[in-house]
């Protein structure tokens, strides 16, 4: 799917890049880790990055050293444990996947209780030194850890909903594959929205608004559907206890930075499922939601509703909501007890 896309976004960021090349500097917490290092490796090959920062309680000036040898113009430093605000100063976004992963066994949710307060001590870190950077949140629960962060920033006075994303895009890349897969076709033509949120039943695959997943049904639906909420599993349970996805996780993680990049560079029509907070079921007390985000200059552009269902949705919708107002609820309930 990156190909067709990826050179098309390419082609669209250099056009774009120039005036919006100025001064990128991107950190990623956690850069040592199974994720943070091909997300760091993928980052430096973005032409909108000017300026990477690593930073990791463990190995982030290794993985800087070595990055930095890679002959893209974007300038790498690699940060220690006690470096943390060093690491965040003048950054424009700050991608977060530090933290525990999944054994084999695990839900996402049992991260919560390590995950939770790393995400906060992150956060509360980024709202001191860079209150202005959009943070992307790719640290388990994600559900939860997003009203974590977004609680933090409240808490000192500099939140703006409008730049704290939940990373959800390896969802949208696994149904692509997927369905690309059943259908015989590129998966570049067979995007489909992820909806709700980012752990099992809470991820809702929206088949029937794409043209290649609208006429599947029955056993083949179900095993769909199924493979795409749980598919991180197969992950977990393949690497058997060494951790969860790492690889198609940094790809996902980096094809998210490049698509905020792009708004932020003032391109136009850049559109992509994201858990953010969103007006779209706040009426039940859900006031974190992913779905199709507009994103622009300041971060969040546009929230687009879900648009026309099935019936199968609508059922898939209703066993997601009451699971994420439960983690969304965690979540807030952690940061007012911290
Ligand atoms: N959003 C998603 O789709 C998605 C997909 C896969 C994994 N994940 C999550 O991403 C997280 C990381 O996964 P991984 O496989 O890279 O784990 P990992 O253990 O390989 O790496 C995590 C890194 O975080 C670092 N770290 C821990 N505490 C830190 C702190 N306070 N500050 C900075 N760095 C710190 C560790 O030293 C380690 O290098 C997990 O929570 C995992 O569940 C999310």
């Amino acid at each position: 799917m990156l190909a067709r896309t990826a050179v098309r976004a390419l082609a669209n960021s250099r056009q774009f890049s120039s005036s919006a090349a100025r001064q990128t500097k991107v950190a990623v917490l956690g850069a040592g880790g199974g994720i943070g290092q091909p997300l760091s490796l993928l980052l430096k090959n973005d032409p909108l990055v000017t300026s990477l920062s690593l930073y990791d309680i463990r190995g982030a000036p290794g993985v800087a050293a070595d990055v930095s040898h890679i002959d893209t113009p974007s300038e790498v430093h690699g940060y220690a444990a006690d470096k943390l605000d060093e690491a965040l100063e003048g950054v424009k976004v700050v991608v977060i996947p530090a933290g525990v992963p999944r054994k084999p066994g695990m839900t996402r949710d049992d991260l919560f209780n390590t995950n939770a307060s790393i995400v906060r001590d992150l956060a509360a870190a980024v709202g001191r030194v860079a209150p202005e950077a959009h943070i992307l949140v790719i640290s388990n629960p994600v559900n939860s850890t997003v009203p974590i962060v977004s609680a933090v920033l409240e808490k000192l006075g500099v939140y703006d909903p409008r730049r704290v994303f939940g990373v959800t895009t390896l969802d949208v890349v696994r149904a692509a594959r997927f369905l690309g897969g059943i259908a015989g076709a590129d998966p570049a033509d067979t995007r489909v929205t992820v909806i709700g949120g980012h752990s099992g039943a809470t991820i809702v695959p929206l088949l029937s608004q794409t043209e290649k997943g609208k006429g599947i049904t029955g056993e083949v639906y179900d095993q769909l559907v199924h493979r795409i909420q749980f598919g991180g599993d197969e992950v977990v349970k393949a690497k058997d206890g060494a951790g969860s996805a790492t690889l198609s996780m940094a790809y996902a993680g980096a094809t998210f930075t490049h698509a905020l990049l792009r708004g932020l560079s003032g391109e136009k029509g850049v559109i992509t499922p994201t858990f953010v907070k969103s007006p779209l079921y706040e009426d039940q007390g859900i006031d974190f939601f992913s779905s199709n985000v507009e994103l622009g200059p300041n971060g969040v552009e546009k929230i687009h509703p879900i648009g026309e269902i099935s019936a199968q949705e609508e059922k898939l919708l209703a066993a997601c909501l009451p699971d994420l107002k439960k983690n969304i609820e965690k979540g807030k309930a952690f940061v007012a007890q911290s």
